[in-house]
């Protein structure tokens, strides 16, 4: 009799258990809420009130958080999980109507991806990539399942060996049509994704992401040693924001990481998500709120 074999690899979740927020600045909030509470359909936070100078927005079991600022520009793109793309379409087109002339000058637009994805860019420039509800990503069906940011070319292989041997996450190296990715596992079905590109890269402007990490004090050492601890925010978070090579500490790419630990008072925070369908034409007893995975599960 053959004994069967698993793959055990493909069931370590490694040390970044989450990515919980995407944080851009957004000069105006109307506009902004326009946009991802009507337009892509997502809810505004109802619980932390900051009046007219923060928002935000649930999208499943993650979040955009949009202070009101200077617009600030991810480099690269976000993935969105939503539940229906072909509601969503619709729900842009009203948002292009309702916005009107305020859309004038602006970045946005909303073309289709070759892979059935669209791709949404908001009216600052932040590029989203919108995928239905599917058995991708762990069968999330509303969420933000990766970032993938944009890096200078020869630097994948090395981000890679950063997050790896600094932050303790299982990482890889892959290839998209002849463009190197290192690939970040998160949780069970979140990635980080670094691919290099020969576009030339905007400065960086600030913007920010949030993790939760299992182990929180042993990156952070390995960070302070190299002198890359940017905050110390307090007991439960720090931050840093150079990627670099882990021997020779050349810089790879920058993007400033809000690293919290599992004691953050916010970790596996019950988000409100509404049904983006429901609308008061068709409303339908019972369908207020989003039901279905709100985060990846199954590998
Ligand atoms: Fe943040």
């Amino acid at each position: 009799m053959v004994e069967k074999t698993y793959d055990r690899e493909t069931q370590d979740v490694g040390n970044v258990l989450a990515l919980e927020h995407v944080n851009v600045t957004v000069p105006d909030p109307e506009l902004a809420a326009l946009f991802y509470v009507s337009g892509l359909g997502l809810t505004r936070d109802p619980y932390i009130d900051f009046g007219g100078a923060n928002m935000w927005v649930n999208v499943g079991s993650q979040q955009f958080h949009l202070p009101k600022g200077d617009a600030q520009v991810l480099r690269g793109t976000i993935g969105v999980v939503l539940p229906d793309l072909d509601q969503c379409r619709a729900r842009l087109a009203r948002f292009v109507r309702r916005a009107g002339d305020r859309l004038a000058g602006t970045a946005y637009s909303c073309t289709e991806g070759e892979d059935g994805s669209l791709h949404v860019t908001c009216p600052w420039g932040n590029r989203l990539r919108a995928h239905g509800a599917s058995d991708a990503f762990g069968g999330m069906g509303l969420g933000l399942p990766y970032v993938e940011f944009d890096v200078a070319p020869g630097t994948a292989p090395g981000v890679a060996r950063f997050y790896d041997e600094v932050v303790g996450a299982p990482s890889s190296l892959t290839d998209i049509g002849g463009r190197p990715r290192a690939e970040v596992r998160v949780g069970r079905a979140q990635r980080l994704w670094f691919t290099e590109t020969d576009a030339e890269l905007a400065a960086y402007d600030g913007h920010h992401v949030a993790v939760y990490l299992s182990n929180f004090s042993k990156p952070y050492r390995a960070l302070r040693e190299r002198g890359l601890v940017t905050l110390e925010t307090n007991d439960h978070e720090y931050r840093f924001q150079d990627i670099v090579e882990p021997d020779g500490g050349t810089v790879l790419a920058t993007v400033e990481h809000e690293v919290r630990s599992m004691f953050h008072p916010m970790f596996d925070r019950e988000l409100v998500n509404r049904d983006p369908a429901q609308n008061v034409f068709a409303y339908r007893e019972g369908h207020d709120a989003y039901v279905g995975l709100t985060h990846g599960g199954r590998g």
